[in-house]
């Protein structure tokens, strides 16, 4: 069965059970501060799980787009992803444990045609914060699966929450048996020697983690269960690791016949990196140096690094893309309308590192013959830094060329002065803001709010993927930063202009509500997040035009504001421009 007829028949299953099908939430969270990536189906329905009401009702289904990066240095192996596709079903407040259980069973069974003789499960064995779920293994028996597949472990396997606070509980999940033999007489599902390979995960959410560790029930029990494609695609196709399945083995075969050098963990790095950059720009991510971009930044240049491994000519770069898209355009259709978006944005980031390698080579050559004189076999902190602050080399890429000599590097070193590196640049950036602040009048407020309306009217005219990346204001004009991969046309500009005088001609009226961020986010807002969840946040509304999470202030009406006028539009960095507006009397 290939991977779409697994994620239809799920999606197909759950919705003649009563589910809507939502779609996939972006792979970068819209307005969720917390983490960098969606990382599990449940985590857009957070404001969901905690009560409120979502407008398809109690019973949602959906593939998600998932990015892990906590296992990135694992990628080569015959398992580890970053990017995943998680398909899922909720229940909000409706079924629990046994609906729940059977619909499951039913659908590994029937559907996937799975015999019940290569399932096993596990259930929570209970502790001081949560009783042994006996429900869920009772739900199990009814279902048709024997006692002794049936096994209790504690927190560590069968509890789920993400992260350290939020809606969690004791989960069942259920494995399937490769066939392998056994590694010893007491094998079991927890056992990570390959016989068993988890597929689904039911979590039965009944509690929330507070910050200060207590667990206190919820107001509403609600499901979430998460089962990766991949992983199912290949087992049902009996095949050993996800890159001999149809997601990856094309392009697996086209780098092998490419190498002159093969080495079979740089293609799964170059792969696996090669498709999860691909989901991120599309999504809207660019790279950079700080969070989500050098996540990004860091995929790209490691799939440089072991494309230049395996010896195969980076002007094969645009081809490997062109096959991965026509391999995954049918699950996602985005990438189609995004292929030239992506093509330009790997290229122009690998010819980057290019230039930071040549540049940071013969630094590197130094430090490790410095390295030998002393007898050392290890890389120092300081050096690691330079080469990062000076030359752009992320520290994993010195690990990288230093194990090729059979160098070590000192992390711990180089984290403390990277560290102590950040703090300078917080502090910097307070002292600014405060710079800002004291500045604030009438003009700045005016522009404050113009830079609202020039947002939205950029999202009207480019798309959504248009999204704030920096402003600046002075008393003289408004400086926006925002993602987009060309220039714009003058019609363009014209248009988003137009939009802005549109709305400042209809006077409307700005308004501000507190709020927490999960109901800001429920109510559609967009903004910088810098909040964290439960906080409150201020979101402020331009009629029925804007809304937004800002701190303010704003001025009362959009008539206040005066004419507004494009001066500029120009790149300010890869996949970044930069708009220059004035607002005149
Ligand atoms: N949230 C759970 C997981 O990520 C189930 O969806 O495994």
């Amino acid at each position: 069965m290939k991977a779409i007829e697994i994620r239809n028949k799920y999606l197909n299953f759950f919705k003649n059970h009563g589910h809507k099908v939502i779609p996939s939430a972006p792979l970068i969270p819209e307005n969720d501060p917390s983490v960098l990536f969606t990382t599990a189906g449940m985590q857009p329905l957070v404001p969901y799980l905690l009560g409120e009401k979502h407008p398809e009702g109690t019973r949602l289904t959906d593939y998600q787009k998932c990015l892990r990066t906590n296992d990135i240095d694992e990628v080569g192996d015959n398992r580890h992803l970053t990017y995943f596709e998680m398909l899922g079903n909720w229940s909000l407040g409706d079924y629990f444990k046994e609906e729940s259980v059977a619909m499951s069973f039913e659908f590994l069974t029937k559907e996937l045609g799975i015999p019940v003789e290569k399932l096993s499960v596990t259930c929570f064995a209970g502790d001081e914060d949560a009783p042994k779920d006996t429900v869920t293994a009772e739900c199990w028996k009814k279902a048709g699966i024997p006692e002794e597949r049936i096994y209790f472990y504690g927190k560590d396997d069968n509890w789920w929450i993400a992260g350290e606070e939020g809606p969690c509980g004791p989960d069942t999940e259920m494995f399937y048996d490769t066939g392998k033999p056994a590694c010893s007489p007491e094998c079991q599902p927890s056992c990570d020697c390959g016989k068993y390979v988890e597929i689904w995960n039911n979590v039965f959410m009944e509690y929330y983690k507070t910050k200060d560790g207590k667990y206190e029930k919820l107001k509403q029990y609600n499901v979430d269960t998460g089962l990766g494609l991949e992983r199912m695609t290949m087992l049902l196709q009996g095949k050993e690791t996800p890159f001999d399945t149809e997601l990856f083995a094309p392009i697996m075969q086209k780098l092998s016949e490419l190498a002159k050098v093969d080495n079979i963990e740089s293609r799964r790095i170059v792969t696996e990196h090669l498709r999860a950059s691909m989901m991120v720009i599309t999504d809207g991510g660019r790279p950079s140096n700080v969070d989500r971009g050098y996540v990004l930044r860091k995929l790209i240049r490691r799939m440089s690094r072991h494309l230049n491994k395996l010896q195969i000519d980076l002007s094969e770069l645009a081809g490997l893309i062109d096959l991965n898209i026509d391999i995954l355009k049918e699950l996602y259709p985005e990438l189609e309308k995004n292929r030239e978006v992506i093509k330009q944005v790997i290229i122009e980031e690998k010819d980057k590192f290019m230039k930071t390698l040549a540049h940071g080579e013969k630094e590197f050559e130094k430090a490790i013959n410095k390295a030998k004189q002393e007898n050392k076999n290890v890389i120092d902190g300081q050096t690691i830094f330079k080469l990062y602050e000076t030359y752009g080399f992320p520290p994993e890429i010195t690990a990288d060329l230093a194990a090729e000599q059979g160098f070590k590097i000192d992390n711990t070193e180089f984290e403390k002065l990277f560290k102590e590196h950040q703090e300078k640049s917080r502090m910097g950036s307070e002292q600014k803001f405060k710079g800002g602040l004291a500045e604030q009048n009438e003009k700045t407020i005016a522009y404050h709010t113009a830079t609202h309306l020039l947002h939205k009217a950029l999202q009207i005219v480019l798309g959504e993927h248009a999204k704030q990346k920096g402003s600046n204001i002075t008393t003289e004009r408004l400086r926006f930063d925002f993602s987009h991969p060309e220039k714009m046309t003058k019609e363009q500009l014209q248009k988003v202009e137009d939009i802005v005088n549109e709305q400042i001609a209809r006077d409307l009226p700005v308004t501000c509500e507190e709020m927490t961020l999960e109901e800001a986010k429920a109510s559609g807002a967009t903004g910088l997040f810098e909040n964290k969840y439960g906080e409150k946040v201020k979101v402020y509304t331009i009629g029925d035009f804007s809304k937004e999470i800002c701190g303010g202030p704003h001025v009362s009406h959009t008539g206040e504001l005066g004419h507004f006028k494009i001066k500029k539009e120009e790149s300010s960095s890869a996949g970044v421009r930069r708009i220059k507006a004035v607002l005149s009397d």
